[in-house]
């Protein structure tokens, strides 16, 4: 495999002025991630302390293994919504190494209006499983809820995406075989009281742990019995009488010891054997990438200088380079993790999405991983283009990549607009896992194009009602809020709030993120597909 060789120089004013502005940007992102860890008020605090609980990091820390990586999952779900501070929507969740092994663990915080789930944190369970089914990764609840967050409740409930879901999906994964061991740490009420009653293993702290159906409130109100919940659903209880759980914790440390001899007794799975090689670190530093990617989209770069800093010893082997250049194609390792690397240098023409098609199916046949390095602005529209079939040839493309089997991953590095978005295997396309940069953009169309094209329409209406063109004070009036609702909503951080990705990550830190994706995906096995592919059209 040939080795990339840069063309950056980094003593260059423009190399230094991407840099500040790319570290400007991570440096808000580490200050945003420790206060969604940390912000917390001192009575949410003293609660918890008044009743013996340990704060959910450190839980985490009690059961994941000293010194390994943690992969969070939706660090900043529910950011700005609610009331600003549902922080990580109330949860923190990700895959970590418990006994040696990869397991996902979701992990609700009492110091966040009582561990209480709103929507967003529906949908951030929602993901958590998907992720679990999907790489066949043990499942560990740590439960400690009010349940539904009441004012939202009917933003929580019937829906086929709803709360219901959660238990459809335990049952689900239950029947797949996945284990699911839940540690109760404080409420499980109504709903919540089927995460435990759904899981393997139910692991109860003694005096905070508590499951019902109803609540001592909603007992008294409907049957006037006054009992606490201890009494009505506490480990005593469903230890030794009603046998809802099945190990007795005396406190939370003691819990999270029970849970990790719970996975260290599972049976040992088999990860899919990929054909790897020695990993080793890129020639260049990936910190380097913040000095080569424009804040301005519009600033083309040869992708291949991220590639050089994303992949083993930078070494690259590119397929069709002469051919649809504005896609780059070609096969690399990551961390000894053999990979196909899609990456945009530019818009998407008839050629790099037959070139794409090709090389998706390559990857497939030959079960290696594809890693897609979103930056599209979309596929090249005109007549001429229309002409020769770009929409038949981006098909084409779609569809190998829907329907590929191998996993799948996409950084979106920049813009990811319209069917670029699609093509390059955007959220609707089952990545199995979505990462953004703190640049990116994400929308049909940017707010400029969107603008246009609603001045275009209107003056058209009004062309067909005799009425004359818009003034420059109408046409202002339409694209001003159009342009600001598309900067805002197409941010990386409305997209990381809305969970529409995994998470924005430091671009230093993409290889290792990937790294640990590939790992975690290969709990599954790549399957062959009985169905293979769908009609190309041709
Ligand atoms: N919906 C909305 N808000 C809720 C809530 C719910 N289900 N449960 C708790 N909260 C809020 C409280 O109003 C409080 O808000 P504040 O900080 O703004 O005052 C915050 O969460 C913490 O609650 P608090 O009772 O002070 O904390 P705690 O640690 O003593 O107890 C619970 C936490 C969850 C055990 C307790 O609040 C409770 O029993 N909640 C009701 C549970 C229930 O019956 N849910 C049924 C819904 S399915």
């Amino acid at each position: 495999m040939e080795v990339i060789e840069t063309k950056i120089d980094t003593g260059s004013e423009e190399y230094k002025k991407n840099f500040n502005s790319m570290k400007a940007l991570v440096d808000d992102l580490r200050a945003e991630l420790k206060k969604a860890r940390d912000d917390r008020s001192e009575k949410a605090r003293k609660r918890i302390e008044e009743v013996g609980k340990l704060p959910v990091q450190k839980r985490l820390d009690l059961l994941l293994d000293k010194n390994t990586p943690f992969l969070e999952i939706g660090a900043l779900a529910a950011k700005d919504m609610y009331d600003g501070k549902v922080y990580g929507a109330g949860s923190i969740a990700g895959i970590g190494i418990v006994e040696g092994r990869e397991i996902f663990v979701h992990a609700n915080d009492p110091m966040i209006k009582g561990g209480t789930i709103y929507p967003m944190g529906v949908k951030k369970s929602l993901r958590s499983q998907r992720i679990v089914m999907e790489n066949r990764l043990p499942m560990i609840y740590l439960i400690d809820s009010g349940g539904a967050f009441l004012p939202l409740q009917s933003e929580i409930f019937p829906d086929y995406d709803d709360g219901g879901r959660v238990f459809y999906n335990q049952a689900m994964t239950s029947k797949m075989g996945i284990p699911q061991i839940a540690s109760v740490m404080g409420l499980c009420t109504a709903g919540g009281a089927y995460i435990p009653a759904m899981s393997d293993d139910v692991v109860h702290v003694k005096g905070t742990g508590a499951i019902f159906l109803g609540g001592p409130p909603l007992v008294l109100a409907a049957t006037g019995e006054e009992v606490t919940a201890d009494e009505l659903g506490g480990a005593e209880l469903h230890c030794m009488e009603s046998g809802v759980s099945d190990y007795y914790a005396e406190d939370d440390a003691h819990a999270m010891a029970i849970v990790r001899s719970i996975v260290k007794n599972l049976p040992e799975n088999k990860k899919y054997p990929l054909s790897m090689k020695d990993p080793d670190p890129p020639l260049y530093d990936p910190a380097e990438i913040y000095g080569i990617v424009s804040r301005d989209l519009k600033t083309p770069y040869d992708v291949r200088e991220v590639i050089a800093r994303i992949v083993d010893r930078s070494e690259f082997l590119e397929f069709k380079e002469l051919y649809g250049p504005t896609l780059v194609c070609g096969w690399a390792y990551i961390h000894g993790y053999p990979v196909g690397i899609l990456g945009n240098n530019g818009i998407l023409f008839s050629n790099s999405a037959l070139k794409a098609t090709q090389f998706i199916q390559l990857c497939d046949k030959r079960k290696i991983p594809l890693v897609f390095l979103q930056n599209i602005n979309g596929y090249i529209i005109g007549r001429e283009y229309e002409r020769i079939g770009i929409t038949k040839d981006g098909h084409k493309m779609v569809n190998a990549v829907s329907t590929a089997t191998v996993p799948k991953f996409t950084v979106i590095i920049g813009a990811s607009f319209g069917a670029g978005n699609y093509g390059m295997c955007g959220r609707a396309y089952s990545p199995r896992f979505l990462w953004n940069w703190p640049n990116a953009e994400i929308g049909v169309m940017g707010g400029e194009q969107a603008a246009d094209v609603l001045v275009t329409v209107k003056n058209d209406q009004n062309k067909r009602l005799g009425l004359p063109p818009l003034t420059d004070d109408e046409v202002k009036a339409i694209k001003v809020p159009i342009i600001a609702a598309a900067k805002k909503e197409g941010d990386a951080y409305y997209s990381t709030a809305n969970l529409w990705d995994d998470g924005i990550i430091d671009p230093a830190s993409t290889r290792d993120v990937l790294g640990l994706s590939i790992s975690a995906a290969l709990n599954a096995p790549i399957r062959d597909d009985a169905y293979g592919y769908g009609i190309f059209r041709m």
